[in-house]
């Protein structure tokens, strides 16, 4: 495969762990050309260029426009905050580039059909961020149930949860503005639904309650702002199979850094995985002597691709960048026209139409099906 030309636009957070994955992931796995980090796209000249220089990228704009436009980008990276997914997204469609584009999709049902309908009219790859369903233990967990390790899925407790927006006195940010969205349920329901969507399916129906445990936070200049979104949904939910669900998200809770819990039960075992200990996963089979079963914990290893890309010694454990470091080998994957493990903008217009829907119920305060 020809080396790619690679735009970054934003380079918080979600863009320094883009730059390191297109930086990582020739070294990594070996059998890819390396990209050329080509065009950076910040809100400002000066932040562009000394991030162009930091990151690795050869030219830097303070107009994202510029990397969207420049001829030898041939894929663009989108980490800047949600309300710009959509405008940004389609407008790199349109000329004529792949995308790969942070979660959640965009802010509303229309934007995420429009991008849809820009990487279909365009022909050209559009995958969504999001990473973990990319940690090899969690292919792990899709592989045994593929496989009846645990027979019929028909139960699934899913708990997300962080601290970042515990503190009352933190300043108010753009996480707290209605224009980037609903709150806990698009900044991060929406990795609990990509984790759902290949591991068991489809969400048919819920039913929520979202809450705001401050009202007002702190201006960075004095004074205060009212809190336009919630930061905890409480959901429960149907799945298209008929298996009941709950998913419960805060991101004001103290103590939790980046917990998601997973338990899947089924009629002949069990399955367990969290985030924070993303390096493995519990698995009970109700096999053998009842005095002898129990929770076995396995540790990933080189047995759970790609671990093996990263480190030849098992139990070792991989890092969140690494996810995106093998999320960046699945979109070079599929641009090359093979099969790969992702979420495009099909699948993620799904988990939109399930947090609208879940946004929706909290507003009727009863069930809402998700539309298909
Ligand atoms: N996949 C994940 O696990 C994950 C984790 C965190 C955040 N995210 C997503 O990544 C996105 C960015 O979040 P973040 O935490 O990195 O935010 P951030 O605030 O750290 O970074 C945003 C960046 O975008 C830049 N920016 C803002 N407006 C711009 C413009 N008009 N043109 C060019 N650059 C502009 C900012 O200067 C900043 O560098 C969000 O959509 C968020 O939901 C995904």
């Amino acid at each position: 495969m020809k080396s790619l030309g690679i735009g970054l636009i934003g380079t918080g957070y979600m863009g320094k762990c883009h730059a390191l994955a297109w930086n990582a992931v020739a070294p990594t796995f070996g059998d890819v050309a390396r990209p050329k980090l080509v065009h950076l796209g910040e809100a400002n000249a000066a932040l562009a260029t000394c991030k162009a220089e930091e990151l690795g990228f050869a030219r830097a704009s303070g107009d994202w426009r510029a990397a969207v436009e420049d001829p030898d980008v041939d894929v663009v990276s989108i980490t800047t905050p949600n309300q710009f997914h959509a405008e940004m997204a389609i407008a790199a469609l349109k000329a004529g580039k792949h995308v790969w584009c942070e979660k959640p999709m965009a802010t509303s049902a229309a934007d995420a059909v429009a991008m849809l309908e820009a990487a279909k009219a365009s022909g050209k790859v559009a995958a969504l961020g999001y990473n973990y369903i990319q940690n090899p233990a969690v292919r792990h967990m899709r592989g045994l149930i593929e496989q009846g390790a645990i027979g019929t899925v028909n139960h699934v407790r899913v708990e997300m949860d962080e601290d970042f927006m515990a503190d009352p006195a933190a300043t108010f940010g753009w996480k707290s503005e209605a224009a980037s969205g609903y709150g806990a349920l698009d900044d991060f329901a929406v990795h609990p639904l990509s984790l759902l969507s290949v591991l068991v399916g489809r969400i048919a129906s819920v039913v929520v309650d979202m809450a705001k445990p401050y009202a007002e936070r702190p201006l960075a200049d004095g004074g205060s702002r009212a809190v336009e979104t919630h930061d905890i949904a409480n959901i429960l939910f149907r799945l298209e199979n008929g298996a009941s669900g709950s998913l419960l998200v805060n991101r004001s809770a103290w103590g939790r850094k980046g917990r998601i819990a997973i338990q899947i039960f089924g009629s002949e075992g069990s399955l367990l995985f969290d985030q924070e200990r993303m390096n493995e996963l519990q698995l009970f089979q109700a096999r053998g002597p009842v005095a002898e079963q129990g929770f076995r914990t396995i540790l990933t290893g080189t047995s759970h691709p790609p671990y093996d890309r990263f480190i030849p010694a098992p139990g070792h454990g991989l890092g969140f960048n690494d996810l995106k470091v093998i999320e960046a080998r699945e979109l070079m994957r599929r641009i090359a026209g093979e099969p790969a493990h992702l979420i495009e903008f099909e699948t993620g217009l799904q988990i939109e139409r399930s947090v609208h829907a879940m946004a929706r119920s909290h507003e009727v305060r009863g069930w809402v099906d998700v539309p298909g």
